[in-house]
């Protein structure tokens, strides 16, 4: 198996004015000058897209936007497109997190379709899935997890998907202080890992990144990044602080 760079991203959600995301990134900056082997990606909100990517030319922090409407162009009112988003300076794209499925009703099928206008314009998708509480209570993990995958890369080839990123976030662990254990972390990310060699191959499926998003912090971000099948993480909360940022980030090496 080849070894795959950790990644850790930090998913800013609805926080930040521009000057703030300035601070936070600097704060990275210089208290991290050289990150060593590790992609360190950042997802400002929309309107701080174009000055990040400005402020961040030089820089080894990559940008990602947090959404993407799933056509190019038209009449939506609100939205940003693949192609905007691209033009506005981002590389990769975050899909189908769980707060734009639960509070904004995208389906596996509207997810698919902005995987496929990921590609279409040039932005790598960190493609988001994870299963509710009441699903992990029922014994539905599996079946939630395939049905995302499947739908959620439908028609996607496999020369695309082996630069897919994809990030496991078990919707009871996001922002409530509640980690996956280890061993449930692990067991998804293998699970995940096995889908996606039966669907492509196990070329394509030792390629693709997944991440682990739950509250992650530097008190637990060791443990669960030397498991196997973490590739790194998809950090919320904690990313908002260049101190606890830097922390995690290091914990890669
Ligand atoms: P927290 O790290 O705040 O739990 O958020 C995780 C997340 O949703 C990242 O996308």
């Amino acid at each position: 198996m080849r070894k795959r760079i950790p990644i850790i991203a930090g998913n800013w959600k609805m926080h930040l004015t521009a000057a703030e995301a300035v601070q936070l990134v600097d704060g990275i900056h210089y208290g991290l000058p050289f990150p060593g082997d590790v992609d360190v990606i950042v997802a400002p909100p929309f309107l701080s897209l174009p000055g990040m990517a400005n402020h961040l030319r030089e820089s080894y922090i990559g940008i990602a936007a947090q959404n993407l409407h799933f056509e190019d162009q038209g009449a939506f009112t609100g939205e940003c497109s693949g192609k905007q988003v691209k033009d506005a300076g981002a590389d990769y794209v975050i899909v189908g997190h769980s707060e734009r499925r639960q509070y904004f009703a995208e389906t596996d099928e509207i997810i698919n379709k902005k995987i496929k206008a990921s590609y279409r314009n040039s932005l790598v998708p960190i493609l988001c899935i994870g299963e509710t509480l009441e699903e992990r209570e029922r014994g539905e993990v599996s079946a939630i997890i395939g049905r995302q995958l499947a739908v959620g890369l439908l028609d996607v080839p496999g020369p695309e998907a082996a630069r897919l990123i994809i990030a496991y976030e078990p919707v009871w662990a996001i922002g409530t202080g509640k980690t996956a254990l280890p061993g449930q972390v692990e067991d998804v990310h293998r699970l995940i890992r096995v889908s996606l060699a039966l669907k492509y191959g196990g070329l394509v499926a030792d390629a693709v990144r997944i991440l682990y998003g739950g509250s992650v912090k530097p008190s637990n971000s060791k443990e669960l990044l030397t498991l196997p099948n973490v590739d790194g993480a998809l950090v919320g909360g904690a990313s908002l602080k260049a101190p606890d940022f830097i922390e995690i980030i290091k914990s890669t090496g």
